[in-house]
């Protein structure tokens, strides 16, 4: 049994700003074991870092969600950025307390959604390492496609693939 209940997956606010931190410090060692850390830097920094954030939406740059439980605290981060004529990028992490229920499928499958009917997008980019097989399960049950070879630049200098999802298709 699932020991958290989900409230809803929202765009990221100010006063969300305190459960996004505590999200990326009580998981900031599990993340780290599939992708970049973050850094001492963000975390010392994080209200820049958060505030930065909150302008890059205003300026439509990107969209952040965040999957709010029941208590308010952060489950999963669902974000949408680098967007750009009709394109975005997707990067998304759970709390490990929740990973392994289907999450992650199912909230990346809403953004899709999202990301069509509220901001207009028509394709989606996303890129994996080699080794993080759970996310690249994650993209192909939400329609995404393997295109090619990512860039390890993207990817914290590891190997990987690169994945694509029309959104102009049903998927
Ligand atoms: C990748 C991540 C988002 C997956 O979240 P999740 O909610 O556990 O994903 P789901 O439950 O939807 O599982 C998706 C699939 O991966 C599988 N899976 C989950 N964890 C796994 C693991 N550790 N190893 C292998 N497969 C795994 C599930 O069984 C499921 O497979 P299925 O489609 O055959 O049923 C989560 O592990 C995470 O946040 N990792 C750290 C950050 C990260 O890697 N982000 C992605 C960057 S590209």
């Amino acid at each position: 049994m699932p020991d958290f209940v989900i409230r809803d997956l929202e765009r990221l606010r100010a006063d969300h700003a305190t459960a996004v931190l505590a999200f990326e410090r009580a998981n900031r060692e599990y993340f780290a074991r599939s992708i970049s850390d973050r850094g001492d830097e963000f975390f010392d920094h994080f209200d820049d870092r958060y505030n930065a954030w909150l302008v890059d939406q205003e300026t439509g740059l990107s969209a952040y969600y965040v999957l709010v439980a029941e208590d308010g605290s952060v489950l999963g981060r669902f974000n949408l950025y680098d967007i750009d004529d009709g394109s975005a990028s997707v990067g998304y992490r759970v709390a490990r307390h929740v990973a392994g229920h289907g999450v992650a499928t199912a909230t990346v499958q809403q953004l899709c959604r999202l990301a069509a009917d509220r901001h207009g997008l028509r394709t989606l980019r996303a890129a994996t390492s080699r080794q993080n097989v759970a996310s690249q399960k994650v993209l192909v049950n939400a329609g995404f496609v393997a295109v090619g070879a990512a860039d390890p630049a993207d990817l914290g200098g590891k190997p990987g693939t690169q994945y694509r999802r029309d959104l102009t298709t049903e998927g």
